[in-house]
């Protein structure tokens, strides 16, 4: 008499637990070999390092994001890993709920000659999604300049698997192979920058509205030298593939400030990009 009721009952479970135990890697359940800390791998017989920093109270039955941070040029992955905002600010905004990796480039920068860059962070994904509990339709990169290029590589090549990637001051260093679906895309420029100029920035930002159905609309810039506060111009995309532009008053940088400079641990970069990524659910 009660049969049909539970089976009702087993079957609105097992409709609640679907989504997320399809999404769940191979590693959730698993007792993990990898911890924190730094790791090498082979990738085209080419040795390759990268940190891995996993929450502080890990639970192996809870899949996590997956947060790539490249490093810039002339820097390498301990540069990403340390100092007073790691992976660019965002591990402290986590609170646990973010496995975190810092990969190594080759000659401190990401040619990506021949896609191996990519192939690395293919390898990656592998190791990690096989020991790691990772939710694998939240796996994202970040980068500044040279890892803002790299980001957008892998929002080229590899669409399907990166949720959304968010290019700091970046250009197409990194090269586009794919690059025509759509990606969930945050980036952001300095006016002023005197290394990767405005335009290149925009190419990246052009390219991706493109990829992502956007609606035109204009997006303000502050005057260079005005101290005016950063303009963020949101796009109205396809579901689910937003694009988010800001442009601020600045240099090369990172992690600005609205006086013209370097903000570090307190730049706003670190709230929209953690708000951007964190609407992915
Ligand atoms: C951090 O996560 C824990 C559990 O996952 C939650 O209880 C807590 O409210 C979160 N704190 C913040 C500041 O979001
Ligand atoms: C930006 O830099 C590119 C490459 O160096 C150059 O071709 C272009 O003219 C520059 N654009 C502006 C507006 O300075």
């Amino acid at each position: 008499m009660s049969q049909p009721s539970s089976l009702l009952s087993l079957l609105t479970a097992l409709l609640l637990i679907l989504p997320s135990a399809l999404a769940a890697t191979a590693g959730c359940g698993k007792t993990n070999t990898i911890t924190s800390g730094s790791r090498t791998m082979t990738v085209n017989n080419k040795n390759r390092r990268y940190i891995v920093r996993l929450p502080s109270n890990y639970d192996k039955n809870r899949p996590y994001r997956l947060i790539f941070g490249p490093h810039w040029r002339d820097a390498d992955y301990q540069a990403v890993d340390g100092g007073s905002a790691p992976y660019y600010g965002l591990k402290a905004l986590s609170n646990n709920s973010a496995i975190f990796v810092a990969p190594d480039g080759l000659n401190k920068g990401w040619a990506n000659s021949g896609g191996e860059d990519v192939t690395f962070f293919d390898q990656m994904i592998k190791a990690l999604s096989d020991d790691l509990c990772i939710n694998e339709k939240l796996i994202f990169s970040l980068g500044f300049s040279y890892g803002a290029a790299m980001s957008y590589s892998l929002a080229c090549s590899r669409p399907n698997v990166f949720r959304a990637v968010a290019a700091l001051s970046g250009a197409t260093l990194s090269g586009c192979s794919g690059g025509t679906e759509p990606v969930a895309f945050y980036s952001q420029h300095g006016v002023r920058d005197s290394v990767l100029n405005l335009s290149m920035g925009k190419q990246l930002r052009d390219n991706m509205l493109k990829r992502n159905g956007c609606a035109s609309k204009n997006a303000p810039e502050p005057a260079r030298n005005s101290r005016q506060p950063h303009i963020k111009t949101e796009y109205s995309c396809k579901e689910g593939y937003p694009v988010t532009f800001v442009a601020f008053d600045g240099d090369h940088v990172a992690l600005p400030n609205d006086q013209g400079g370097d903000g570090g641990a307190s730049s706003w970069t670190i709230p929209e990009v953690w708000k951007f990524f964190s609407q992915f659910t």
